[in-house]
């Protein structure tokens, strides 16, 4: 291990997060009572101009008044460019900030846009006396944000998360898609001929490039990666592919633009059973490996070792986080 220390954020669960429009309170109740880890109440891209301050008000009163449970709650802020940010931040941290336990923070371009939010955020708890630190969610979803996103994952010690945000992504780098966060078809390459004359198509993940940046970046920082929407939300099988993806890639979460993808993020960034079984054995066996004097061992003909521990380590502590929730 470096000498450098990863201070680590603090351990939430946010397997799925939901995006609820703050212009729609009545999808509040029921956002409320879904099995959703984390959900972000918009005010930025879902809500048009003349609705971003009633639903600041909405907002503000849902999050004084509904029971969200154990729910961890943000609010998605406007972009620095606007005029409505300024507003979004003191008037909801005013307001409602004892309830409120993360900002998001949408086109995040520079280390320069965090330290400011940081800057309104603290003084405001200061002021009012707040005993808890509202945390930073980012979503890198330009060329800006993705080209900085080293300075941005470690601009605050507030920030707990980076979230890939794949549609502003695609407009911001001019990439050829149609479907949020789906796939393009033209992003493949063909075999060579087989014997018989034949070429297959093999499609490629377009995303891979940035998800991937965005994911170093985020554990080099100790924060959240997490992946964002997915658009054909009556597409569940596509959904869970890309969800799969991501978690292979190093991603704990992902976004549901729609009650239904709650369950399906839920699924797939949880460890199965088997996993965590598995995981077990490992602890154990490096264990007796350990008193016997050894650092590596063979289990069910594979090789483990002290790296097999820190992975065995995450998912067991993940699967008790779950349990615990
Ligand atoms: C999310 O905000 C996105 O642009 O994908
Ligand atoms: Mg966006």
């Amino acid at each position: 291990m470096s000498f450098h220390t990863i201070r680590q954020a603090p351990a939430r669960l946010n397997r799925s997060e939901l995006a609820v429009p703050g212009s729609a309170p009545q999808m509040f109740e029921k956002a409320a009572q879904s099995d959703v880890d984390v959900i972000f109440l918009d005010l930025e891209d879902a809500v048009a101009p003349d609705d971003k301050a009633a639903a600041r008000k909405n907002i503000i009163k849902a999050l004084n008044e509904i029971d969200w449970g154990t729910k961890t709650m943000s609010v998605r802020i406007n972009g620095l460019d606007t005029h409505y940010m300024y507003r979004d931040v003191v008037d909801v941290v005013e307001q409602a900030g004892e309830r409120l336990d993360l900002i998001m923070v949408p086109k995040v371009g520079t280390a320069a846009d965090v330290y400011a939010v940081d800057m309104l955020v603290t003084q405001i708890e200061d002021a009012k006396g707040y005993k808890k630190r509202i945390g930073f969610e980012h979503i890198i979803e330009t060329a800006l944000g993705m080209q900085n996103v080293t300075e941005i994952a470690a601009a605050s010690p507030r920030n707990e998360s980076l979230h890939f945000g794949v549609a502003d992504y695609a407009a911001s780098t001019r990439a050829r898609t149609t479907i949020i966060g789906g796939v393009n078809p033209d992003y493949a390459v063909l075999t060579d001929p087989s014997q018989d004359g034949s070429r297959e198509v093999h499609w490629g993940d377009m995303w891979h490039y940035a998800l991937a940046r965005m994911v170093v970046a985020a554990r080099a920082n100790g924060l959240r990666p997490i992946d964002g929407p997915f658009g054909d939300f009556s597409d569940p099988e596509g959904y869970k592919a890309a969800a799969r993806r991501a978690a292979v890639l190093g991603c704990e979460g992902k976004w549901a633009i729609h009650p239904s993808q709650v369950a399906l993020a839920n699924e797939v960034m949880s460890p199965t059973e088997a996993e965590v079984t598995k995981a077990q054995r490992i602890l154990e066996a490096m264990e007796a490996a350990a008193a016997a004097g050894k650092g590596a061992v063979s289990l069910d003909g594979r090789l483990i070792d002290y790296a097999s521990i820190r992975q065995a380590e995450v998912l067991v502590e993940k699967a008790r986080q779950i349990a615990a929730a």
